[in-house]
């Protein structure tokens, strides 16, 4: 039978939100246009920006002797997957029950960890805040794997809702997977004081679940990096007689190479004797490696050089650790700026959620009407959830963005009354 219509009955999906929204802003001729859409760092001047410790790091790799364009091996680079392992887990890295791989930036991580376990635990059940980043879902459904959510964010309160978090544990199946945000959550910029990750913790320990643990941010949180593996360094000390821990470990953001696709996927394993600790180390590894093998070959190598030159390399890390601390505390500033100016507008509402969220982004609470408004009239892009890029932001464009979000919230305020 002929097999030319075959795919004729294939439905159209829908663009990708985030990504069409870059595509909208980019076809805008308004000239005062802002982006707030994307989580990507931008300089005062609204310019992608590279780290001075990234330009050394290049200089470095490029000046080394005998630089070429080989491939790396299927694991990754060593000096990637080693150093990345040492900025996550700092004194609770075990190198003995860690297995570290590269992967394709953050999202390559989580899709390894999807196909390990789809492969190795395909009944077990993925949990996902709610809300969380747009993407997991579709990770871990595309791998056949059944994923829930778990409260996470009252809209009204504008607040974690922390018993209905523990409630969720502690009603899932014995084993159940929970995906935690290491820090900086998105999209609302809201993460668990130390003592409630502690609470976390110690019910997922209770309860033999997993922990996997998606850090895409680390270091925007408190502009500190060792401060904001606070959870993973935790979660990996609690969970060591429980049950193995997943770390998706993303370079995009904190190094600024978000189109080099940097990332390391970890799995620490529980101590058990060495005998087994070793078998099942080098177990997991040769089935990562043939996973890698046939799905990319091998990893990018150019981003891996520039990141594993920097966390080799002492000065350079003390370089990248200060350029962490201009990101985040332009975002600071602009998240202050901000709420500043909405006060002094007097705009309807309260805004001291702005200051009070962490990482690249703001919930701001606005309705999917008022972002549609904030685009159509103001020419201000953020994602219809209200979630705000707060480092597309700067001295030139916010007194703009707050003026705009007064006009919206007054014209549906408004016409409210
Ligand atoms: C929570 C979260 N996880 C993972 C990623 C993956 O990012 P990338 O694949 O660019 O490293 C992102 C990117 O926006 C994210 O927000």
């Amino acid at each position: 039978m002929s097999q030319v219509g075959i795919f004729n009955g294939v439905d159209t999906l829908p663009p990708d939100a985030l990504f069409d929204i870059k595509k909208r802003y980019t076809q805008d001729t308004r000239a005062h246009k802002v982006d707030l859409g994307i989580g990507a760092y931008r300089d005062n001047n609204g310019q992608p920006w590279v780290l001075p410790s990234v330009r050394r790091a290049e200089e470095k790799v490029h000046a080394d002797k005998g630089y070429n364009h080989e491939y790396l091996p299927i694991t990754g680079l060593p000096a990637l997957t080693g150093g990345a392992a040492r900025v996550i887990f700092g004194p609770e890295y075990a190198e003995d029950r860690t297995v570290s791989v590269q992967s394709i930036s953050g999202t390559g991580a989580l899709h390894i960890a999807a196909k390990f376990l789809a492969k190795f635990l395909p009944e077990r059940t993925i949990y996902v805040s709610d809300p969380t980043w747009a993407n997991h879902k579709a990770i871990f459904q595309l791998q056949g794997l059944n994923v829930a959510s778990y409260p996470y964010w009252d809209a009204a309160s504008k607040s974690l809702l922390l018993d209905g978090f523990l409630d969720s544990i502690d009603l899932a199946e014995e084993g159940s997977v929970f995906l935690l945000h290491a820090c900086a959550h998105n999209p609302t910029g809201l993460d668990p004081t130390p003592e409630q990750w502690d609470a976390v913790l110690e019910r997922l320990a209770a309860r033999n679940h997993l922990a996997l643990f998606d850090s895409a941010y680390q270091g925007f949180a408190t502009g500190d990096l060792d401060r904001d593996a606070l959870a993973v360094r935790r979660g990996v000390r609690r969970m060591a007689s429980v049950s193995p821990v997943i770390v998706c470990q993303s370079f995009a953001k904190n190094v600024g190479m978000y189109g080099e696709r940097v990332g390391c996927f970890h799995i620490v394993l529980p101590d058990q004797s060495s005998e087994v600790n070793s078998r099942v180390h080098g177990a997991v590894s040769s089935q990562l490696a043939k996973l890698i093998r046939s799905e990319v070959s091998n990893p990018p190598a150019y981003g891996a050089k520039i990141v594993g030159a920097i966390l080799a390399d002492k000065s350079l890390t003390a370089a990248w650790h200060a350029d962490m601390v201009t990101m985040s505390s332009r975002i600071h500033a602009m998240r202050a700026a901000l709420r500043e100016k909405l006060v002094a507008l007097g705009t309807p509402g309260t805004w001291d959620h702005i200051v009070e969220q962490c990482g690249m982004f703001s919930f701001t609470g606005l309705s999917p009407e008022m972002v549609r408004r904030l685009e159509t009239q103001h020419a201000v892009y953020l994602v219809s959830s209200g979630r705000a890029s707060i480092a597309g932001l700067n001295e030139g464009n916010v007194d703009h963005v707050a003026r705009a979000i007064d006009e919206v919230v007054r014209h549906f305020y408004e016409s409210k009354l």
